[in-house]
């Protein structure tokens, strides 16, 4: 049996740390037990987020073009996609008492933007404050991945983004932040090393998420 509650469930990582693919995992488990759930991701989640996620992540490769989004053009630009997403997705389906798993949330614009680029913390404390109000994931997974696992997994990547150009050192830093961010709240945050293409991944998140919705 199963709890009639909300849960709000955020995969959070480096490119190439393997947070799609667990977030999929764990969303087809909770729906093969018929859960209401929806799988949904960031920058985007809805039509008018997506049209911003791709914005975003045009500029980068906008072929010949020299001006390149300032970064704070670029964080508000997420923030943006952000308001939009809660808004019409995350807030509405939390109501409903659904359990809402995604791909990244505040915590990649606190490692990408705050750490990796140095972006002025308050900024985006000062929006977040407006687009949130008291919504806060109930459970985040940050996983974890070698470095060099994970520019071996982007290597083999078809469809690439903007940061899977990036430097390994940007990595690092990013990574780095996600972890400093989980140790500091272990109650809400699980690390989980993600480099080995484990299945004991999946079933530990699954146990997880299980522990907090049965009855
Ligand atoms: P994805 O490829 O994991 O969907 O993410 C798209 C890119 O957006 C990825 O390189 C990380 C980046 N990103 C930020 O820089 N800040 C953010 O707040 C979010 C949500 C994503």
């Amino acid at each position: 049996m199963y709890k009639k509650k909300s849960l709000f469930v955020v995969f959070e990582g480096i490119e190439g740390s393997g947070k799609s693919y667990q977030s999929k995992k764990l969303y087809n488990s909770l729906i093969k037990r018929k859960l209401p759930t929806l799988l949904t991701r960031e920058p985007g989640g809805t039509p008018s987020a997506e049209k911003i996620r791709k914005v975003i992540l045009d500029d980068y490769f906008y072929p010949k073009s020299k001006e390149k989004f300032d970064k704070n053009t670029d964080t508000l630009l997420y923030l943006a996609s952000r308001n939009e997403h809660v808004l019409n997705k995350i807030k509405p389906a939390i109501k409903k008492k659904n359990i809402v798993i995604c791909d990244r949330f505040i915590d990649s614009t606190i490692a990408y933007q705050i750490f990796g680029k140095g972006v002025n913390k308050n900024l985006v404390n000062s929006v977040h404050k407006f687009i949130l109000s008291n919504l806060k994931p109930d459970l985040t997974f940050v996983l974890k991945v070698s470095i060099k696992k994970a520019l071996k997994r982007l290597k083999k990547r078809k469809k690439k983004n903007r940061y899977d150009k990036f430097s390994k050192n940007f990595y690092v830093k990013a990574q780095n932040a996600f972890l400093k961010i989980a140790k500091k709240n272990p109650r809400k945050y699980y690390i989980i090393d993600n480099s080995d293409n484990n299945k004991d991944v999946e079933k530990k998140i699954f146990k997880i998420v299980y522990s907090m919705i049965k009855k």
